[in-house]
């Protein structure tokens, strides 16, 4: 059998989709599931899955009510490898339903290989992130992957770490500035934890 979301050739592929609120005006797009994902069937459950949590959360983001997460590819490729082209394309279809039907106002992209992937940048992290992109009508803001901040646990000023606190910090305020003109009104969407 083939798996149907990237053409990995696993007999018993585990599909792992999302994790969160399907009616969240954030999206957290990551790369692909790792092991505890995989365990579980959720998407950022692991180290850096904990770890984005509590940054959320210190951000005023409540992880539960406020955010959707997914990632490019539904599988948790071989060996914790990268996805390939073949795979990220094969996939994409699927990701680009879940943006249509959560249609977040907010996409926070994780780590390089997503911003490559879904804004055509090949630019470091370190580069792009603290300034808003655009995607199809949606504000984008691409994140440092939780996995390099565990890697680099330095909470210095300009670290790494507190560049996102700073980040999710800007999502925040955005989300927060949405709600006060009424954007779920405007959109009809809503459900968020956001005064
Ligand atoms: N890393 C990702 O990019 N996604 C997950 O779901 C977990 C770890």
């Amino acid at each position: 059998m083939t798996c149907p979301s990237c053409a990995c050739d696993k007999t018993f592929p585990k599909i792992v989709v999302s994790r969160g609120n399907p009616r969240a005006r954030l999206m957290l797009i990551g790369e692909a599931p790792g092991a505890k994902e995989n365990d579980t069937g959720e998407s950022f459950v692991g180290r850096s899955g904990k770890l984005l949590d509590t940054l959320l959360e210190q951000a005023g983001i409540n992880p539960v009510e406020d955010v959707f997460f997914c990632n490019l590819v539904k599988c948790r490729p071989p060996n914790n490898r990268k996805p390939t082209m073949p795979e990220l394309l094969l996939a994409r279809p699927w990701l680009d339903q879940q943006i249509h039907l959560v249609d977040p106002l907010i996409m926070g992209l994780v780590g390089s290989t997503a911003v490559n992937a879904l804004l055509g940048i090949k630019s470091s992290i370190s580069n792009l992130r603290g300034s808003w992109q655009h995607l199809e009508g949606r504000l984008v803001m691409p994140l440092f992957h939780p996995s390099y901040l565990l890697r680099k646990p330095s909470k210095e000023s300009g670290s790494p770490f507190s560049l996102t606190c700073d980040d999710l910090l800007s999502i925040r305020r955005k989300l927060s500035s949405f709600k006060m003109n009424n954007v779920d009104e405007i959109f009809g969407t809503n459900s968020s934890s956001f005064q």
